[in-house]
């Protein structure tokens, strides 16, 4: 007879779960805006059974007080604030204290945040040695997955941070203090242009700009500072999973955001947005006909996908999008550029938003859609769009470790179905 499991809430944070005949009680933990997860951690213990969920479609992996999103309604806060009321109003800074620290910093608080990335905002020197020992055509992002595992090697003093706060704080302010560097090093590297010392004085992205191009404009200071704001911390994406799964080992700091770079780096999580002006220039360059590549888009048989459409959790217009959207018109209007991509972007969201394929999955543009389009605007070649997305999400990586490390959670190991051959015996070489 086939087993029968019926979820059934009973009395207040519990669920019964009734597998064949045996009734088993689940408790369940209840988020700030009553969303509810059934902890099923000992469900193997009392059933035999394991859940499957391959890619953590319907699983949450922990209860977290960073970022909260409704994917439904489109909405984004972190620490409570949504994402509309910083961007635009907060400094970067502002948002990498409050994603450590749980609360928006007062101006003593700031001035000492500031005051720890400028003690750690020079790289050591041997970085430049080694982006200088890797082959030109190497990709941004091989270059700052190679900078940040190289990390451990200048800081061996810092590898056992897990159990001591003044290492984890030096490897946390060390991390983001030089990650401006690391990245406008990257860019000059590529550019075959010579360095320029970091001059942290000048302000978190001031410095950056300053570094990346010998000058920081205030207007650009401002837009870069919102893009970074837009990208601090999403929740438990495929980057921030990575570093908490990776860090759940208790690797040191730097091996786990190393690894969270890493994932950032596909297609499908932050290479999106590099890949969305490929595809746009790819358009332009086929004669601007949209409708050609919203069917290849829709087309089972093509791999073909709309870059910078879809999310896993919004069903609903990002609000990230939203912003980087009006923002994109702003910065454009600002540099007194007319970007033709920007006109196919737009006539392409606003076919994909009244196609059936799209409305029916409720595909909307995600960051990525726009972001490009402004880097581009600042100047900052297509290559090197992905290690941006990685500036601004080094806090809400380091906030997600930190968490991940106060919580106490286990080592990250799931379990499997096992559906491959039943036991076999040897046979000799020889013999096959
Ligand atoms: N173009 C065409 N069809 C799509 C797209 C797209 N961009 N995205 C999803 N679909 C379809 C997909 O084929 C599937 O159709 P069906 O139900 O007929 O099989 C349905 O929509 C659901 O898609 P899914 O792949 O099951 O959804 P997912 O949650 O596993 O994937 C995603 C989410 C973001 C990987 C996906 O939407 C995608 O590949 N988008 C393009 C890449 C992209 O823009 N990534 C950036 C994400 S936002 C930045 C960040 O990572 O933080």
């Amino acid at each position: 007879m086939a087993n029968t499991i019926e979820l059934q809430e009973s009395e207040s944070e519990k669920v019964e779960v009734k597998i064949g005949d045996k009734t088993i009680k689940l408790p369940v933990h209840t988020g700030t805006y009553q969303e509810k997860g059934i902890d099923i951690s000992k469900l193997r213990a009392q059933s035999g059974y394991i859940t499957l969920d391959v890619g953590f479609k319907n699983t949450g992996s922990t209860q977290s007080t960073i970022t909260f999103i409704d994917g439904e309604q489109g909405i984004l806060q972190h620490r409570g604030y949504p994402i509309e009321e910083l961007a635009g109003k907060a400094s970067f800074e502002e948002v990498i204290y409050l994603l450590l620290h749980d609360d928006l910093p007062n101006e003593a608080q700031l001035s000492e945040l500031k005051a720890r990335l400028e003690q750690y905002a020079r790289p050591e020197a041997g970085v430049r040695d080694i982006l200088n020992a890797l082959p030109d055509d190497t990709h941004p992002m091989g270059m700052m997955c190679v900078l940040l595992s190289s990390l451990s090697g200048f800081y061996p003093h810092l590898m056992d941070s897990w159990s001591d706060q003044a290492k984890r704080e030096e490897a946390m302010y060390r991390l983001l203090g030089q990650m401006p560097a690391l990245v406008a090093y990257i860019y000059r590297r590529k550019a075959g242009l010579p360095y320029i010392d970091p001059r942290p004085e000048l302000g978190y992205v001031a410095n950056f700009l300053n570094m990346m191009f010998g000058e920081a404009k205030e207007e650009i200071v401002e837009a870069l500072d919102t893009l970074l704001i837009l990208h601090a911390d999403h929740e438990q994406n495929c980057s921030a999973s990575t570093v908490r799964f990776v860090g759940s080992s208790h690797v040191n700091l730097f091996a786990a955001i190393s690894a969270g770079n890493a994932a950032l780096w596909g297609p499908l999580h932050g290479g999106a947005n590099q890949k969305v002006l490929e595809m746009l220039e790819a358009i332009k360059a086929d004669g601007g006909d949209t409708s050609k590549y919203i069917a290849k888009a829709k087309d089972k048989s093509d791999p073909f996908r709309l870059m910078g459409f879809g999310h896993r959790v919004y069903k609903n217009y990002a609000p990230r999008a939203k912003v980087i959207k009006k923002y994109t018109d702003k910065v454009l209007d600002m540099l007194n550029m007319d970007d033709p991509i920007l006109d196919i972007a737009k006539g392409l969201e606003q076919a994909a938003l009244q196609d059936e394929y799209f409305v029916a999955r409720k595909l909307f543009p995600n960051v990525d859609f726009y972001s490009g389009i402004i880097y581009r605007a600042l100047g900052i070649p297509v290559e090197m769009f992905t290690v941006m997305f990685a500036l601004g999400r080094l806090p809400g990586w380091i906030a997600q470790w930190q968490e991940m490390r106060q919580n106490g959670e286990p080592i990250g190991r799931p379990r499997q179905i096992y559906t491959g051959h039943s036991t076999r015996k040897y046979v000799p070489l020889n013999e096959r």
